[in-house]
C-alpha cells in the first residue's frame, strides 16, 4: 500500500503525521474522517491552540474492545493518562449488531481491538475449544474489521507474531527476522493457526492496522499474563532467543499509530531478541539475587504442553523507521521493567 506522509506539526512527543492510506476510491468515508482530522489539527495549531497533550487529543475518541483483558486495561489507563476520550465496547466480537450498537453509541474516531481468545491457563485451551476459538478469533475479528470499514473507522488490531518459527531462511541466532510480508510458517497450535488465517484475510481490509505482538512483558511483575512472571513461576523453562513486546514502551506507540492513522501489518516487538535465560538473569540481577531456575529442552517441554509453541525473531525495520526512538529489547527491558522494579542495589 502506498502511504503519503504529510507532516503537520512537531509539538507532539512524536512528530505527528497523517497518513493518507490511499483509501479514497475504496473507502470514501474513511478518507472523509481522515481529512476532517487533518483539517481540525491544522486549524487548531494555526489558531494558536495547544496541539499536543490532552488538548489536542479531544478530537479523538477511542472505542476499546477486550472487556476485562490485560492489554485493554493497559490501553484504558494510557488513554486516561493522555486525556484521550474512550469507552469500552460491550458487544461480543462475533455479534455484528452488538458492535454496530457500540459504535452508534460511542461515535468513536478509532477502534482498538484487544479482545480475543487466548486460552486459560494458556493457549493449549484452544486445542480442545476449537469452535470457541474460531468464533472469537476468526469470525469475531473479521466481523469487527468489517463493521469498522462500513463505518469508515480505522481498527488497530492487537494480533500476534506467534505465527512464525525459525526456519532455514531465518535461522535461530542469525539476526534475520521475519518481515511483515512473509507468509506465516507456524500453525503448530490451533491458536496460532486461527491468528495466521485472520491476519491473511485482514490484509484485504484497508482500514486495519495489524500489530504483531509477541511474548508481551509489562512493568507489573505481579501480573500472571506477563511473560517474566510466567517464566519465573515455571518449574523448568526452555532457553530460546525470541522477539518480545515491552508493553510499557509499545502501547503508547500503538496509540500514536492510531493518531497517525497507520494501516497494514506491523511487527510490533522491540528490535532484537532476548532468551529466557537472559531475562531470568536480569531478574536475578535486579529483583531477587536468590532466584534460580532450571532449563529443559524443547523435547522435554513437549511432554508437558499440548501444542507446540512458536519461537522466532521478527524484523522490526518498518516500526523502527516510523519510531526511530524505539529501544532494543534488552535496553527496553532495563529501562521499562527492571530499573523501575529494582530491588537489588547496583
Ligand atoms: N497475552 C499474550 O501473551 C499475547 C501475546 C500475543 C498477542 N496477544 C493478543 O493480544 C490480544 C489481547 O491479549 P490479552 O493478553 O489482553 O488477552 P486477555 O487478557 O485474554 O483478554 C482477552 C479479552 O478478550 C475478551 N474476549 C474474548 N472473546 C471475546 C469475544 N468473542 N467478544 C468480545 N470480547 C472477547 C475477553 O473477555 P471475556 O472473558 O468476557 O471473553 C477478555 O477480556 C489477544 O488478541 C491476543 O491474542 C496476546
Amino acid at each position: 500500500m502506498q502511504i503519503m506522509c504529510v507532516p503537520i506539526q512537531h509539538t507532539h512527543s512524536y512528530p505527528l503525521y497523517i497518513h493518507h492510506a490511499n483509501l479514497a476510491p475504496k473507502n470514501p468515508i474513511l478518507l472523509l474522517k481522515t481529512q476532517r482530522f487533518l483539517t481540525s489539527s491544522v486549524s487548531a495549531s494555526h489558531m494558536g491552540f495547544p496541539t499536543n497533550g490532552a488538548e489536542a487529543d479531544k478530537s479523538l475518541k477511542f472505542l476499546l474492545y477486550g472487556k476485562t483483558g490485560w492489554i485493554r486495561g493497559l490501553l484504558g489507563d494510557l488513554c486516561r493518562a493522555q486525556g484521550i476520550q474512550f469507552s469500552y465496547g460491550s458487544g461480543r466480537l462475533e455479534n455484528r449488531a452488538s458492535l454496530e450498537a457500540d459504535i452508534a453509541e460511542a461515535k468513536p474516531t478509532h477502534v482498538l481491538n484487544a479482545a480475543g481468545v487466548t486460552g486459560r491457563p494458556n493457549v493449549d485451551w484452544c486445542e480442545s475449544h476449537k469452535v470457541e476459538t474460531i468464533r472469537a478469533n476468526v469470525v469475531g475479528t473479521l466481523t469487527l474489521a468489517d463493521v469498522c470499514r462500513d463505518n469508515g473507522l480505522l481498527l488497530v488490531n492487537f494480533a500476534t507474531g506467534c505465527i512464525f518459527e525459525y526456519d532455514k531462511d531465518h535461522p535461530l541466532g542469525s539476526g534475520i527476522g521475519f518481515k511483515e510480508h512473509d507468509t506465516p510458517n507456524f500453525i503448530g497450535s490451533f491458536y496460532s493457526k486461527t491468528k495466521a488465517m485472520v491476519e491473511d484475510l485482514l490484509r484485504n481490509y484497508d482500514n486495519v492496522c495489524t500489530l504483531r505482538v509477541r511474548m508481551p512483558i509489562s512493568s507489573d511483575l505481579s501480573n500472571p499474563r506477563n511473560f517474566i512472571t510466567k517464566i519465573t513461576r515455571y518449574e523448568k523453562v526452555v532457553d530460546i532467543p525470541n522477539s518480545m513486546t515491552i508493553l510499557d514502551e509499545l502501547l503508547p506507540i500503538s496509540i500514536e499509530m492510531a493518531k497517525r492513522n497507520l494501516t497494514g501489518i506491523w511487527n510490533f516487538t522491540n528490535p532484537g531478541v532476548v532468551s529466557h535465560n537472559e531475562v531470568l538473569q536480569m531478574y536475578k540481577d535486579y529483583i531477587d539475587p536468590n532466584f534460580s531456575w532450571k532449563n529443559f529442552t524443547l523435547e522435554e517441554q513437549a511432554k508437558v504442553i499440548v501444542a507446540p509453541r512458536s519461537n522466532n525473531e521478527l524484523d522490526t525495520t518498518k516500526l523502527k523507521k516510523e519510531f526511530p526512538e524505539l529501544l532494543s529489547i534488552k535496553e527496553s527491558l532495563v529501562k521499562y521493567v527492571f530499573q523501575p522494579n529494582q530491588k537489588v542495589n547496583a
